[in-house]
């Protein structure tokens, strides 16, 4: 598949080995989830448009390369997403932040929307949405239905850990959404949760179980 990048680093590998034990506490499982983004953001960046400025250094005038345009905006999904915007910020601070609020219904797995604030230009804008967890796949599925009403078109979404299964629909779904994945795991288990998996993404990054 053209458009899916599977991380091989081997900072992200070690890091995501970090936070599948269940030992791991709140603080560094919230930590390294960070970081991970931020690598993530790195390999993420990797084709946008560079342009030639002309600047002055203390000894001469010389044509440098900056980043066409700088209209970027990350979107996590609540709430999990959130854990992955500061890393993503801190290689591309000048983004602007949206957010989309999703849940799972415990049930039917569906996605549940509760919360939509894009930036007022992010037509405009190239977009990373990010959220740690692809299961199904239906709240990525969600979110970038969203974004595409909202006119939005360059579109990328990272994820950490991801399910065949949700792959499969997302690609299917948003063919022309770069996927960005940490790790590919082996199944989704009868409850929708990724096989060998992390857990609850939510409450580990937020310690609410
Ligand atoms: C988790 C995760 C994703 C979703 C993935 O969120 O952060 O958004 O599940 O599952 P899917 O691919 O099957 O849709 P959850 O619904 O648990 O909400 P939370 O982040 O608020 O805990
Ligand atoms: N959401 C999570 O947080 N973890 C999973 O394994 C699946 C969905």
């Amino acid at each position: 598949m053209k458009n899916v990048f599977i991380m091989d680093h081997p900072l992200i590998k070690h890091k995501i080995g970090l936070i599948r034990r269940k030992e791991i506490g709140t603080k560094e499982f919230r930590e390294t989830i960070g970081e991970i983004a931020m690598l993530e953001c790195y390999e993420a960046t990797r084709n946008l448009e560079l342009e030639d400025v002309e600047i002055e250094t203390p000894i001469c005038k010389t044509t440098v390369q900056e980043i066409k345009g700088k209209k970027l905006a990350v979107v996590p999904i609540l709430r999990a997403g959130l854990g992955m915007v500061d890393g993503m910020l801190t290689m591309i601070p000048a983004a602007k932040v949206g957010h989309i609020g999703l849940y799972r219904d415990p049930e039917t797995l569906a996605p549940v929307e509760y919360y939509c604030k894009l930036p007022a230009d992010c037509a405009e804008r190239e977009i990373f949405v990010v959220d740690p967890m692809l299961a199904t796949g239906g709240s990525a599925l969600e979110a970038v239905e969203m974004l595409k009403k909202h006119g939005c078109r360059k579109l990328h979404f990272l994820c950490i850990i991801a399910a065949p299964e949700g792959i499969k629909a997302f690609t299917e779904a948003h063919p022309d959404v770069d996927l960005y994945i940490g790790a590919v795991d082996d199944h989704l288990n009868d409850h929708g949760y990724i096989v060998p998996g992390l857990g609850d993404a939510g409450d580990r990054i937020f310690g609410t179980k």
